[in-house]
């Protein structure tokens, strides 16, 4: 067993080939953590049923102790075991979108431990898609907790070098399986609650879930700030989250309006984060992250982007603000929380 009072470890790279993913899931049934690829970002995992290494996710990352887990299986009839009963329409949205990135949420059985769900009663699992995911789960045995592998506040990594960004020495290892394909975390559902409520957008948008669903309420967190003293229903959504060291502020605008507000600050230096094909007139720096119209792309880059300021050593960003629909939805609630909720509209 590591020694985890340890300063450091030393964090193995890990190639996501048979011989990785063995060594992955080896350390994982261990009680050692490692960062594996998913289809959405990389999560941090350990053993979701050892309350010990649970914890150590939370030390690694510098997480709030109140901010569960999601726990990843492999296969569906691990699902019955995790939670008490699945009813229909939690039966229906697996059949549609799983594997995938939906986490759904339901009232957690006694298998799973306290340090998981963060004290409340319910627990949040997603089969993932990714086939590197699907195998490391099988090699550890059954289900593994991990929340995205950043530093808690840092923009959630999509690709191994940015995982050791922020973990190299605070884990044990981390699986290389390049880019992740959608770049958001996934889209968190409650069926614990009289109505199914969208608690985070993602990959999979609120129309994909009505279609399924029928009703579906969409907690108001998803696009305004949580007013002081208020219960928040996913306890994650109430952090600043995905901030890169810059201050950041949305503007909400045509391409034309944001190039001349952008340039009219230039004696601030600041950084513009725009849409691709919209840089033209711009006499700041700036990087693009996708085509206005296309908010898959978007959500794939945004989090690299935001990483790349703090390359950049941006101080000061006005970003684009994406169209809230589709996809888009999870892109906007992801940067208004990197922007402190700061949105200029000009019109
Ligand atoms: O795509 C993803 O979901 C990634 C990859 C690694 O699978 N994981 C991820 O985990 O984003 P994390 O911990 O960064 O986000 C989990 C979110 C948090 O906002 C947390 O508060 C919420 O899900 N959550 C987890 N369990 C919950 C529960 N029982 N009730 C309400 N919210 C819950
Ligand atoms: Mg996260």
């Amino acid at each position: 067993m590591t020694d985890h009072s340890a300063a450091q470890l030393n964090t193995l790279r890990l190639a996501a080939d048979e011989i990785g993913i063995d060594a992955a899931g080896d350390l994982l049934s261990r009680g050692e953590l490692v960062a594996i690829p998913t289809e959405t970002v990389y999560g941090l995992a350990a053993d979701a049923l050892n309350g010990e290494a649970v914890s150590r996710i939370f030390e690694a990352k510098g997480r709030p102790s109140d901010n569960p887990l999601i726990v990843h299986i492999a296969d569906r009839a691990d699902w019955a075991k995790l939670v008490k009963e699945i009813p229909e329409n939690a039966n229906k949205l697996a059949d549609k979108f799983w594997p995938g990135p939906l986490t759904i949420i339901l009232p957690a059985s006694d298998l799973i431990p306290p340090q998981v769900t963060a004290g409340l009663k319910t627990v949040a699992v997603r089969f993932p898609a990714h086939p590197v995911t699907i195998e490391v789960i099988k090699a550890e045995g059954c289900s593994l907790a991990a929340p995205s592998a950043n530093r808690s506040g840092a923009p959630s990594p999509t690709n191994a070098a940015r995982v050791l960004e922020d973990m190299d020495g605070r884990i044990a290892g981390v699986l290389d399986g390049g880019d992740c394909a959608v770049g958001v975390e996934s889209t968190v559902v409650d069926l614990s609650l009289p109505r199914p409520r969208l608690l985070r957008p993602g990959g999979i948008t609120p129309e994909m879930l009505r279609e399924v669903l029928f009703e579906l309420d969409i907690d108001p967190a998803v696009t305004a700030a949580p007013k002081a003293g208020t219960v928040v229903a996913s306890p994650g959504m109430k952090y600043t989250h995905y901030s890169p060291r810059a201050r950041v502020t949305l503007i909400q605008s045509t391409p034309e309006k944001f190039t001349e507000f952008v340039n009219a600050q230039q004696h601030q230096h600041p950084t513009a984060l725009c849409f691709d094909g919209e840089e033209q007139g711009l006499l700041v720096p700036f990087l693009t992250y996708g085509r206005r119209d296309d908010p898959e792309t978007q959500a794939k880059l945004l989090f690299d982007k935001l990483r790349q300021l703090d390359d950049a050593g941006a101080t000061l960003v006005y970003a684009a603000c994406p169209t809230p629909d589709g996809v888009g939805l999870a892109v906007y609630n992801r940067l208004i929380r990197a922007a402190g909720f700061e949105v200029i509209k000009l019109d």
